[in-house]
């Protein structure tokens, strides 16, 4: 197999983790350049990746002027860059490994499939669940029609508070205003991605909507509570003090000291306090400028009647993606963090039902490998290694996604948006005419 040049533009979390690949397995995928705006970050890749100075760039205008050839650009920028850089990238003819989600409007979405058509570039979205063996298996299973088709779907997404609090109440997903992203989006288009993708013998037609803010409020503020943790007078007895989940328990480092500008290891706990005194991740989390959900769910209506519903909520106690798929002869249901789902098929004979386990833990080949790329439950991994074939004109997974495959899944959300907002059902078909 041919061996793969890729570029990084966004060296952050997500980034890094797909740089990774080259590290684990450099006869597949070699990093030839880094783009980023922090220097830090640049200089970890440098020495990450033995990179020269001319091979690490601070912006976009400076890594075209380099005029640098390679099979794929990944970029990893925050949700707000994706249209714009993606273009440039497209226009000048890169392929593309983009993050999800591809961007915040239909009419950008659709412009970006459309440039990647007309410059015969690949854009391949991380909607990095499909790659998992959970959900891949899951698909295999529909695609074999043993089950017969798809009547329902029930899908949830429940987010840990503690994540929830960290990325969406104070973290950077916390304000659509500034990342371009609302909640269905930024943490959901993954849900209705497996939706499409599961049920691709139709399309979605219908959407509807509920859902709103409802305890990330300032109502629900202990009385007498201030705007930051560290002056509260009730700052002991809170569940989500600030210094006790951000600093003392630090559940995402790479998110909640970003913005010191440091590389981690180099961060002081006195920095760490400062910093809390000043930014969002310091304030009461009934305060902060979060203007995103806290809660939705979602219902789709597909061209052959089948239906399916999204249920995703932000603060639950434990975190849990679940997915029971309901068809005409039997049924699908698991959760992904359990590592395992059950198959129940009719059974003509007792009029009852068989039920077999699919359990990954001993199933998927990730070998050793609990590094970063394990990720998503190996999605982090497989999407790579699917990426290197697809892009050598290989066989590939049942999961490669090009952009052409992630319009209903975005169109969908962007839909729900407004059926929320609006109190309205709307009509795909009439309003974007998805395929
Ligand atoms: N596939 C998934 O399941 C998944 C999970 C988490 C995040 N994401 C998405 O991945 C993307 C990246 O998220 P992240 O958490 O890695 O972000 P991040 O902030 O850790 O990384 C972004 C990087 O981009 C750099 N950057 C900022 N502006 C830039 C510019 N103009 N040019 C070049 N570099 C620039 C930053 O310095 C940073 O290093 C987001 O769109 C996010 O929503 C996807």
């Amino acid at each position: 197999m041919k061996r793969l040049q890729a570029v990084v533009l966004g060296y952050g979390d997500r980034g890094s983790r797909y740089a990774e690949y080259a590290k684990l397995t450099p006869s597949e995928l070699e990093i030839v350049g880094v783009i980023d705006v922090a220097e830090h970050k640049r200089n970890e890749a440098k020495e990450k990746f033995a990179l020269s100075d001319k091979q690490t760039y601070s912006n976009l205008d400076a890594f075209f002027k380099a005029n640098v050839s390679c099979d794929v650009v990944i970029n990893a920028t925050m949700d707000q860059l994706h249209y714009a850089t993606t273009m440039a990238l497209l226009e000048r003819g890169y392929n593309v490994l983009l993050e999800k989600p591809v961007t915040a409007s239909a009419e950008e979405l659709l412009d970006i499939e459309k440039k990647a058509k007309e410059k015969g570039c690949k854009v391949v979205v991380c909607h990095v669940l499909r790659y998992t063996p959970f959900y891949s298996r899951i698909k295999q299973i529909i695609d074999s029609g043993k089950l017969g088709k798809i009547v329902d779907m029930q899908l949830n997404e429940h987010v840990w508070y503690g994540h929830f609090v960290n990325s969406y109440v104070r973290g950077k997903w916390r304000s659509e205003k500034e990342c371009g992203s609302g909640l269905l989006l930024a943490k959901c288009c993954h849900d209705t991605d497996l939706m499409c993708w599961l049920n691709n013998a139709t399309v979605p037609e219908k959407v509807s909507s509920f859902g709103s803010k409802s305890f990330f409020c300032e109502r629900n503020a202990p009385e007498g509570a201030t705007q930051y943790c560290h002056e509260c007078p009730k700052r002991e007895e809170c569940m989500f003090n600030a210094y006790k989940f951000e600093l003392e328990k630090d559940f995402i480092p790479f998110y909640t000291w970003f913005g010191i500008g440091k590389p981690l290891n180099e961060i002081t706990l006195e920095e760490k306090i400062e910093f809390l005194k000043g930014d969002t991740y310091g304030q009461c989390v009934f305060k902060t400028d979060m203007d995103i959900v806290d809660r939705q769910c979602v219902s789709v209506e597909f061209a052959n009647g089948s239906i399916g519903t999204l249920h995703l909520v932000g603060g639950a106690s434990k975190a849990g993606r679940h997915i029971h798929i309901i068809c005409e002869y039997g049924e699908i249901v698991g959760y992904i963090e359990e590592n395992k789902f059950l198959v129940r098929v009719f059974d003509q004979e007792e009029v009852w039902y068989t039920e077999e386990t699919i359990d990954f833990s001993v199933e998927n080949d990730l070998g050793d490998n609990d590094n970063s790329v394990a990720g998503h439950y190996g999605g982090d991994y497989y999407i790579m290694r699917d990426l290197v074939r697809f892009l050598s004109g290989e066989q590939t997974s049942v999961s490669t996604t090009v952009i052409e495959d992630s319009v209903n899944s975005h169109l969908i959300c962007y839909a729900a948006e407004e059926a929320r907002k609006k109190n309205v059902v709307i009509d795909l078909q009439k309003k974007y005419g998805t395929r």
